[in-house]
């Protein structure tokens, strides 16, 4: 009865694709092949792997069976299984989390309707006139917000799942297609060399926390998204089987993000360490030189802008279902209170772009500048932090026996028997490799 007053998912398939919908975004085709650039390419790809196999798999059916049997947010669902503790604490982090992450999210989802109008109307801007212009940058920035408070105030079905259905099997098909194309460019086979053939030297400390953030936040993990879908998936649903089924897609549509940009980048000439900007500066050319240019890039950039639609929609959605669920707030009053937080906490982020001085310059945790501070402090400290706690929490205080009955309820005797190996994953492997990455952040080793 309580699920049906939440709303649940209204299919299988359509679980599967609202959670893919959410992992699969500017995660993938922005900050991916950017993230990559910057630390070497090939090996850190085989790290960023190793991350999702490892942790990011584990922690996804962590999150999913929390969710699924407390059906609640994730300040709820640790309330419910310890009510008197600290742990409802890291679904606070969690609610928090989602709101640092939207507020600069949004920035960049908005640089992808920018380039849609773009498209179609040729500008003399460059990036960087684009991004420092700041009609444009708070213009786009809030209509982006506008498009998901539209959704998320339709509720979980309606809202969410209708449009991830069909989109996200038409960007990837659109992907292959440009990857097609990309393969042809000259120059395309030393930027394949970059993408796949790994030089280990390449590796540092800082390779590794790259490649964790990433995998946390390609994967949205770490501040309760999936605890939240979780607890809107029924019972009939195999988790395992589930989880896997999001975190290949979501990694396909990375990988093949990678083989899209990096053929691609070497013969427009745009260096790979070159940031955020990257994608935004080498497509557009693509799309210029190719025949029937025009229509192909509205089509990725509508596609794109989708993608990134079904993951600020599952950002907005967590601090919503919070205080829907705790609150006892209606819907609507939630979705406009968060989004007054979210503009709050994302000006600086939008002005971090060559508008506004101080927050284009200020430097902190090795990062220059408000937006790359925001991403830094959120997406590669703060999502592993609550991935940490999260396998702590089901490792150890709910219990992996506990977790096992709820993930055995609509799984078959096969996936069953694999989970052994999960259990040693969330009580041992997981809380030590992210701690150990974390403490090599602050310098430890
Ligand atoms: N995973 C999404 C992407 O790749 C972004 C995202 C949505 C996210 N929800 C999240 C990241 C929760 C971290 C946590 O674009």
């Amino acid at each position: 009865m309580e699920q049906n007053s939440r709303g649940i998912w209204g299919s299988r398939l359509g679980f599967i694709l609202a959670a893919a919908g959410s992992a699969i975004g500017l995660g993938n085709i922005w900050r991916y092949p950017y993230v990559t650039g910057q630390n070497g390419g090939a090996a850190f790809v085989l790290l960023y792997v190793g991350c999702v196999l490892l942790v990011g798999l584990p922690v996804l059916i962590a999150e999913l069976s929390l969710g699924r049997k407390t059906t609640l947010n994730p300040v709820g669902a640790f309330k419910a299984i310890v009510p008197k503790s600290l742990w409802p604490g890291v679904g606070y982090l969690g609610v928090l989390t989602g709101v640092g992450i939207l507020s600069f999210y949004l920035v960049i989802a908005g640089w992808t309707l920018g380039y849609l109008v773009r498209t179609i109307i040729p500008s003399s801007e460059s990036f960087d006139q684009f991004v420092a212009n700041p009609y444009e940058e708070i213009g786009y920035f809030l209509a982006f917000l506008g498009l998901t408070m539209y959704v998320v105030l339709g509720g979980v079905e309606k809202g969410i799942e209708r449009w991830s259905k069909f989109l996200m099997p038409a960007l990837f098909v659109l992907v292959l297609l440009l990857i097609g194309y990309n393969f042809t460019l000259e120059g395309a086979s030393k930027g394949i060399e970059f993408y796949l053939k790994p030089d280990f030297s390449k590796i540092q400390g800082s390779t590794v926390l790259a490649a964790l953030g990433q995998a946390f936040f390609s994967l949205s993990l770490g501040m309760g998204t999936m605890i939240t879908y979780g607890s809107y998936i029924s019972k009939k649903e195999n988790i395992p089987v589930s989880a896997v089924a999001v975190a290949l897609s979501d990694t396909t549509i990375a990988f093949l993000a990678g083989l899209m940009i990096f053929p691609a980048l070497f013969s427009v000439g745009v260096e790979p360490t070159s940031g955020p900007a990257l994608v935004f500066n080498v497509l557009p050319r693509v799309f210029e030189t190719m025949p029937g240019g025009t229509i192909v890039g509205v089509a990725f950039f509508l596609l794109l802008i989708i993608a990134a639609l079904t993951s600020t929609v599952s950002l907005l959605e967590v601090p919503v279902a919070f205080l829907v669920d705790e609150k006892k707030w209606s819907r609507k009053k939630a979705v406009w209170v968060i989004a007054l937080m979210t503009i709050l906490a994302g000006m600086p982020s939008a002005l971090s772009q060559g508008t506004v001085a101080w927050f284009t310059n200020v430097e902190f945790l090795g990062q220059q500048g408000f937006l790359s501070i925001m991403n830094r402090l959120f997406s590669d400290i703060s999502l592993p932090v609550g991935g940490l706690f999260i396998c702590l929490f089901v490792g150890w205080v709910w219990g992996t026996k506990n977790a096992l009955e709820e993930i055995r309820i609509g799984a078959d005797e096969q996936t069953i028997r694999l989970m052994g190996f999960w259990q040693f994953l969330v009580k041992y492997v997981c809380p030590v490799v992210i701690a150990a990455v974390l403490l090599n952040i602050f310098g430890v080793f």
